[in-house]
């Protein structure tokens, strides 16, 4: 079974710009999967769809096997804990605390297993100081930290997360790609959005390539090495790509690239440029 299902799924805003045009995808279960694309591709609609916060005008979502729709709702949002681009849109609390505790309140959970989700929430994204701050005096890095918090404490079993990386400096970035690869190592499904392809290149399993609201194509990271297909997509390709396109080494990330260069001469230790 995939997490996800999308199904010649098309959507059109009420002032008649369209944003979706008979999207067709599978998004495999416990991967890191990078939808990628220019400015007004139509990334956020997409994701919005996943959870049903934009119900399908046309076409079909399915998440974990079951179709999206009004009478399900409740289920949908407790499968995919969906990440807005910008955390303000997200956290509405008095307290961080607050924040967090909303969903499971709604679980009707009682107060006990409430508490210690909100806990386990805030330790895992390494804001437990935070619990008590209002969360409109947090910096971004924080406020994110705050929303991913409460939609982990839904437990989630697909997390739908929004230019999840945008706006942060590498030092949180990495922090919270560290997150994310322990969640996926436990089990969830990551779908997130970016027009970073060397990110998408060095960290994503599967990439999902979008154009004008459109799949060009998808299948695995490999993909990025395609100049062709970025170019239609008007993304560059990823700086790692282009150093090693005559290489036979194919490193992912500059910890990866360092490892085959000489020390000493600076050469590459195996470049097949030659041959
Ligand atoms: N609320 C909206 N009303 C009208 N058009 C919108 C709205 N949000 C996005 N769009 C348009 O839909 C298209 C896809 O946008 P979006 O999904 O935000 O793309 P991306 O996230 O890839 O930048 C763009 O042409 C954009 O201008
Ligand atoms: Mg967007």
């Amino acid at each position: 079974m995939f997490a996800l299902e999308i199904e010649n799924l098309s959507f059109t805003y009420p002032d008649l710009t369209p944003a979706l045009e008979d999207v067709s995808l599978q998004i495999k279960r416990k991967k890191k999967t990078a939808i990628l694309g220019a400015n007004g591709s139509g990334k956020t609609t997409l994701i919005y769809h996943l959870n049903g916060i934009i119900p399908a005008q046309q076409g079909r979502v399915k998440v974990l096997g079951q179709q999206v729709d009004k009478k399900n709702m409740q289920e949908v949002r407790k499968a995919v804990g969906l990440l807005f681009d910008n955390p303000d849109n997200q956290l509405f609390s008095t307290t961080v605390f607050n924040d967090i505790a909303f969903g499971p309140r709604n679980l009707k959970l009682d107060p006990d297993t409430m508490t210690r989700r909100v806990q386990e929430a805030l330790e895992r994204v390494g804001i437990r100081e935070l619990a008590e701050r209002p969360p409109y005096c947090l910096s971004l890095g924080q406020k994110k930290r705050a929303a991913i918090a409460g939609l982990l404490a839904m437990k989630p079993r697909v997390l739908a997360f929004d230019e999840p990386f945008s706006g942060l400096d590498p030092e949180v970035a990495d922090q919270f790609r560290e997150i994310l690869d322990e969640l996926v190592e436990e089990g969830a499904t990551l779908v997130f959005s970016t027009h970073d392809v060397n990110l998408a290149y060095g960290w994503a399993d599967e990439v999902v390539i979008m154009k004008a609201g459109r799949v060009l194509t998808a299948g695995t990271y490999d993909l990025l090495r395609d100049g062709q297909v970025l170019k239609e997509a008007a993304l560059p390709l990823p700086l790692l790509a282009q150093l090693f396109r005559n290489s036979h080494e194919q490193p992912r990330t500059v910890e990866e690239a360092a490892a085959l260069v000489e020390p000493g001469s600076g050469r590459l230790k195996a470049v097949d440029s030659s041959r």
